[in-house]
């Protein structure tokens, strides 16, 4: 039997209709959250929206599956060391929920419109549904193992781009100031003058969505944490591109420095990485 029906259950159609509630919900509390706290450091923030999106959709997907297990970002003890513990903890999970509630809570907070929810669904330790949500403009990514990926019912793929040279590449600088953020640096630095352009507009999993329907050439970021790609991982590889550590090892669950692209300048793009020593921290 296929893993995303069970029971006449489609795990993507509730992954799709979770994803857009959470997001509705967030978007209507644009502009209207009541607190800002710190987690792991002052550039490490949560609102009580995030909060609230989670245990949204906590509720709304234990409903359905209450033999599956949850791992959301904020039901985590903030920090790299307990994140990679907690996914220790439920990786050997047959079913297991890995989700960002706000993915871009800085961007949120300023009412920048770069935000996203993201929902995946690993089977025996892969992921087999990733949705993306983009609230402020109303998208919807969805990919299912081995049937492709969609933007709003229509098939997604990769860009044509060959060489570095004529691609826009993405990264993303992180909380952690002393350790990814340096690694992320030195990446942009050694990459700039190879690539047509980078942006780094605050939401992972965005970047890993337009990466997959072909906005973006590609995307690397170091530091990242299994909820932030899991989805986007998978969107990828459904539209034809490819998805690696930043050392070229294939995508894992555990992969915190991420690489993905439209396969085309994925070699490039890595070695550019390993010239400069930016593969990780
Ligand atoms: C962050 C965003 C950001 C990336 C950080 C992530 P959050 O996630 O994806 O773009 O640079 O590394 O932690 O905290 O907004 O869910
Ligand atoms: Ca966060
Ligand atoms: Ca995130
Ligand atoms: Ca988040």
């Amino acid at each position: 039997q296929e893993p995303y029906v069970v029971g006449g259950k489609s795990f993507t159609a509730v992954a799709i209709n979770t994803a857009a509630k959470a997001g509705q919900w967030i978007k209507s509390r644009l502009g209207a959250h009541n607190s800002v706290d710190m987690k792991y450091s002052s550039h490490d923030l949560v609102t009580e929206v995030d909060k609230g999106s989670e245990k949204m959709i906590r509720n709304l997907i234990m409903t359905h599956f209450p033999n599956h297990s949850f791992l959301g970002e904020e039901g985590v003890e903030p920090g790299p060391a307990a994140s990679a513990q907690a996914l220790q903890n439920v990786r050997d999970a047959e079913y297991l929920w890995i989700v960002d509630p706000i993915d871009g809570t800085t961007n949120f907070i300023h009412g920048f419109p770069f935000y996203s929810v993201s929902i995946a669904l690993a089977y025996q330790g892969e992921v087999v549904v990733g949705v993306i949500y983009d609230p402020s403009r109303d998208e919807l990514f969805v990919a299912e193992k081995g049937k492709g990926a969609y933007v709003h019912g229509q098939k997604m793929s990769v860009s044509a781009e060959s060489k570095l040279s004529d691609s826009l590449i993405a990264t993303g600088l992180p909380a952690d100031r002393l350790g990814a953020l340096p690694a992320n640096l030195s990446g942009i630095q050694a990459l700039a003058p190879k690539v047509r352009n980078i942006r780094v507009a605050g939401s992972a999993a965005l970047h890993l969505a337009y990466v997959a329907c072909g906005r973006l050439t590609g995307f690397w970021e170091i530091g990242l944490n299994s909820w932030d790609i899991a989805a986007g991982a998978l969107l990828i590889q459904e539209s034809g591109g490819q998805v690696t550590d930043t050392e070229g090892k294939p995508y894992t669950l555990d992969v915190r420095n991420i690489i993905g692209t439209n396969g085309r300048v994925h070699q490039e793009l890595q070695q550019g990485l390993a010239d400069s020593g930016a593969t990780g921290f």
